[in-house]
């Protein structure tokens, strides 16, 4: 007898009536047609043809920073700048138990949403490492619930920051995961560039995966992503660099782009865009027009680049809103890229689960036969309903365990003769 049979849902690729079956922790079938009848389990589910996902993953976050909105003020401009400015008022007064408790608040929230697995930058300019030491502890108190990835990031700049190259070589030696950097707040382009190369290099020798908040600027002449691209091809380290943000490339020459998407494409460069944050923080020295500041998603997508959309922030120095919801992430991303046809929007909900997954090297992720049984259920027929509606998660499964549900949303209002519920989902769109 299985643990748990979920039967009658539909999956992210359109299949419907699908059965999957769960024996401990693991999806050990994905078949049409299974039913309690002919694969019986402890655990019965009928998903009643809603939308069974692979979990959440957000590619871009800052754990250490998050929940602390208002902490010592807010930021009055709402610029990039200000926010680290703000950051850097703050982190005196930081203390291990409260960066530890924001974090885990977190982690609550992320898992009620379905999210699973969560790449954060850490803050490695201060000399205690209070913050790496706290996401470790985090990190290992989560472990069961969500995979958590830590990035080592010179937010004050490598170069720029005395301490910072030390700190940054401590921090992955105390189990921080993945090397970072942020080029275009070093004090010079040469800098800049001499810092990529520097990181690339410590990470080849390493062994590790590079994320690098790269070019997050309005500055069309910024050339950190070129860099970036050329430094990964030159050390062999395709498809294991993330350059994050790449804000610049939104108003960069179009020639000069038509060149650097093939240099990116050659070094099989990762790309994640953070669309709350880029709509919010870029294009803030413009009056008018205005620009939105999201890298080019479509144009990286037919490049064959895989593109993640990252939540960034959540209620900190940088970003007022958001509640870990990778649904309102992509609903965003939508719309700034203005990716509206279905095939478009497909990809959007392809940028916070299969592609991050991808980006983070989460191999054991996805609803096939051999993974891990993490999935999520969610009110909505498809992937297109599901970031319309940034569906109600109704289960969320790790490892085969129930860690979160929530009830379907209905409405029982009865107004001038029309159905006493109300439901608002719509049937399957024609694919
Ligand atoms: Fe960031």
């Amino acid at each position: 007898m299985l643990d748990l049979l979920l039967h009658n849902a539909t999956l992210a690729d359109g299949r419907t009536g699908m059965g999957v079956a769960v024996q401990g922790g693991v999806i050990t079938a994905v078949t049409a047609g299974l039913s309690p009848v002919n694969a019986p389990a402890h655990e019965v589910v009928d998903a009643e043809g809603q939308l069974l996902s692979a979990p959440f993953v957000d590619a871009h976050f800052h754990m250490d920073a998050t929940l602390s909105y208002g902490l010592p003020r807010v930021n009055a401009s709402g610029t990039l700048l200000e926010g680290i400015a703000l950051w850097g008022e703050l982190k005196p007064m930081l203390t291990q138990d409260a960066l530890v408790e924001r974090a885990l608040a977190y982690c609550d929230w992320a898992v009620a949403k379905g999210l699973l697995a969560i790449r954060s930058h850490v803050d490695i300019c201060d000399d205690r490492l209070l913050a790496v030491d706290a996401l470790l502890e985090v990190k290992r108190r989560v472990a069961p619930y969500l995979d958590l990835q830590l990035v080592a990031f010179p937010q004050d700049g490598l170069l720029r920051a005395p301490t910072a190259l030390n700190n940054l070589k401590r921090a992955l030696a105390k189990g921080v995961d993945v090397v970072g950097g942020i080029p275009h707040f070093e004090r010079t382009m040469a800098d800049g560039a001499a810092s990529v190369k520097r990181l690339c290099e410590l990470a080849a020798d390493q062994g590790k995966m590079v994320d690098m908040h790269c070019d997050e600027s309005d500055d069309p002449m910024s050339r950190h992503v070129e860099t970036l691209a050329y430094e990964t091809h030159r050390l062999g380290l395709h498809g294991r660099v993330t350059g994050s943000h790449l804000t610049s490339m939104h108003s960069m020459d179009n020639y000069y782009v038509s060149k650097l998407l093939a240099l990116m494409a050659e070094a099989r460069l990762n790309v994640v865009a953070n669309p709350l944050i880029n709509i919010t923080l870029q294009g803030r020295h413009d009056t008018y027009p205005k620009r939105r500041g999201m890298t080019r998603v479509p144009e990286q997508l037919a490049a064959g680049l895989t593109v993640a959309f990252g939540h960034d922030c959540v209620m900190d120095p940088w970003y007022s809103l958001g509640s870990g919801d990778m649904l309102e992430v992509a609903h965003m991303g939508l719309h700034v890229a203005q990716m509206t046809s279905q095939a478009a929007m497909r990809q959007c909900f392809e940028a916070v689960t299969t592609n991050p997954a991808q980006i983070l090297g989460l191999t054991h992720f996805g609803i096939e036969a051999g993974r891990e049984a993490s999935f999520v259920l969610l009110q909505a027929r498809d992937t297109v309903e599901a970031i319309r509606l940034r569906a109600q998660r109704l289960k969320v499964y790790r490892k085969g365990r129930l860690l979160a549900e929530g009830p379907a949303l209905r409405s029982r209002l009865q107004i001038a003769g029309r159905p006493a519920e109300v439901s608002f989902q719509t049937t399957p769109h024609q694919r």
